[in-house]
């Protein structure tokens, strides 16, 4: 866990240095997070005002509920902050509101309880139809922001702790009545800016953007064991225009999970993910690094990631849908990876997930088209790649290029690549991809090389 840690940040300071160097010292590093102005506050408050009390023992939930009530009914100009000072706070989950920056001083937690029986519950999210993992309603996650604009989480790198070990054991031991909850999740929002705070132990996915534009995470590091289920890192869902930057995760599921709705809940939803910039990320995973899907019936496009560095993973990129699932997923470009140490470098795959019930439609195809893949190092690679597509919906445009995934030494039965139901071009990919890959003359993937 330190290794990559520090990997992670000589990365991020020599981009920095050679920025600098190749460039003139004022230019910045690229970056999406311009989509959201970082505001700055006209009022202060701190949780203290409102009886918060950092002992790490006493509960603080009226005191979150009433400094964000304060927040909501004043609408003072200009947006408040409201400010938590070090110590630990302990809290049963919260509403945000709009126009409200949650500032985590250095040393702040602010602590979820673990109190399942009385978290509340909401209602299923229409694009999935019922909870993820439990029919019905959900618990609510710790932090919840619905239909709020311009709110922001931010500090001093203070920490936000799930505590999920209560919820992860119901899960092993399959005594879960509802679906988990969220550590973070933001629905029907915009304008939301998650930066320089740590994430820690959700009990389900940690942060989820979902019926939101406009959202920036950076400067985050998101932590949860390996063995945690589905811990996801950052789950855009049915979201446009999603900045994830700079960030260290480490869980125990994907990294970054590109989605949009289940089976014909997410088709009827209709909800696309757009315009989804991932860039400069580090991390470790049993799962993916970069995944899109498998929930993506609303159709996924417009994604982007580059500068990705991964260790001690499962796969690094992962496209994953499913008959069923009806939806596309289009114009994915990840460039600039480098995976050290995983099972599958690239995995693209048509059989994964489950349905909802028994009602979603086995005709509902996925698209998949336009998938482009290049400046891969790899080593420590168990398998370069697997490809299998739907035999009645090939995956279309898949472009390959400057991708070497060696470091196996032991030899191993399985085959370097594996590809069914798929058409696309590979250049200058090494070990020598599949035919699929290299037969395919009709130079579509010109318009994806660029
Ligand atoms: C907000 O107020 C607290 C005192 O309540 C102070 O310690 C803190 O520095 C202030 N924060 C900002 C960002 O103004
Ligand atoms: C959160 O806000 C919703 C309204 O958006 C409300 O129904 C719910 O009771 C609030 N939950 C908590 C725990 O404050
Ligand atoms: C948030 O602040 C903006 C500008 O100050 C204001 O126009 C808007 O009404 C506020 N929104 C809410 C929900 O208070
Ligand atoms: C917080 O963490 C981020 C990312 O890990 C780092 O870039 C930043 O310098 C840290 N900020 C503080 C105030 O420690
Ligand atoms: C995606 O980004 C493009 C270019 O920045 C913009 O024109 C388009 O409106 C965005 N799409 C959505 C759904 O916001």
């Amino acid at each position: 866990m330190l290794l990559p840690l520090l990997f992670f940040f000589l990365s991020v300071l020599l981009l920095f240095n050679s920025t600098n160097y190749s460039r003139a010292a004022e230019v910045a590093p690229v970056t999406c997070s311009d989509i959201v102005p970082f505001p700055r506050r006209a009022h202060n408050i701190s949780i203290t005002d409102y009886g918060g009390v950092g002992d790490g023992r006493a509960i603080n939930t009226k005191a979150f509920k009433e400094a964000v009530y304060a927040i909501q009914h004043l609408k003072r100009e200009g947006g408040t902050l409201l400010y938590v000072p070090p110590g630990v706070y302990l809290t049963g989950p919260f509403n945000l509101t709009s126009n409200i920056t949650l500032y985590l001083a250095a040393g702040a937690v602010i602590k979820a309880t673990q109190d399942s029986l009385t978290w509340p519950l909401i209602p299923p999210l229409p694009s999935y139809g019922r909870g993820r993992e439990r029919p019905g309603e959900r618990y609510m996650s710790f932090i919840h922001g619905d239909g709020v604009q311009d709110v922001v989480i931010t500090g001093e790198n203070g920490t936000i702790d799930g505590q999920g070990d209560v919820w992860w054991n119901m899960w092993r031991q399959r005594t879960l009545q509802f679906t988990r909850p969220n550590l973070v999740e933001f629905l029907n929002s915009r304008n939301i800016i998650i930066s320089n705070v740590i994430f820690k132990n959700s009990p389900f996915w940690n942060i989820h953007p979902v019926y939101c534009s406009n959202v920036v995470v950076r400067f985050v590091t998101i932590l949860a064991p390996r063995d945690s289920p589905n811990t996801d890192g950052v789950d855009p869902d049915s979201s446009s225009n999603v900045c994830i930057e700079d960030s260290y995760i480490s869980t125990g599921d994907d990294l970054v999970a590109v989605k949009s709705g289940w089976d014909e809940y997410g088709i009827a939803y209709g909800r696309p993910s757009s315009n989804i910039t991932i860039r400069r990320v580090t991390g470790s995973s049993p799962f993916a690094g970069i995944a899109v899907g498998s929930e993506a019936s609303g159709g996924v496009e417009n994604v982007l990631a580059e500068h990705i560095n991964l260790f001690s993973m499962g796969v690094g990129i992962h496209i994953k849908t499913n008959a069923g699932r009806g939806g596309y997923i289009k114009d994915i470009k990840v460039s600039d990876m480098y995976v050290e140490d995983a099972r599958k470098g690239i995995k693209i795959s048509g059989n994964v997930g489950d349905h909802p019930d028994d009602k979603y439609d086995p005709n509902a195809l996925p698209v998949v088209k336009g998938i482009t893949i290049k400046n891969v190092w790899g080593v420590k690679v168990l398998q370069a790649g697997l490809i299998q597509g739907l035999r009645n919906s090939p995956f279309t445009d898949i472009c390959f290029s400057d991708i070497n995934l060696h470091g196996v030494t032991r030899p191993s039965r399985t085959p370097k690549w594996q590809c069914s139901d798929v058409s696309g071009s590979a250049h200058q990919v090494s070990p020598s991809p599949c035919s699929e890959l290299i037969s395919y003359q009709s130079g579509s993937c010109a318009n994806y090389y660029s």
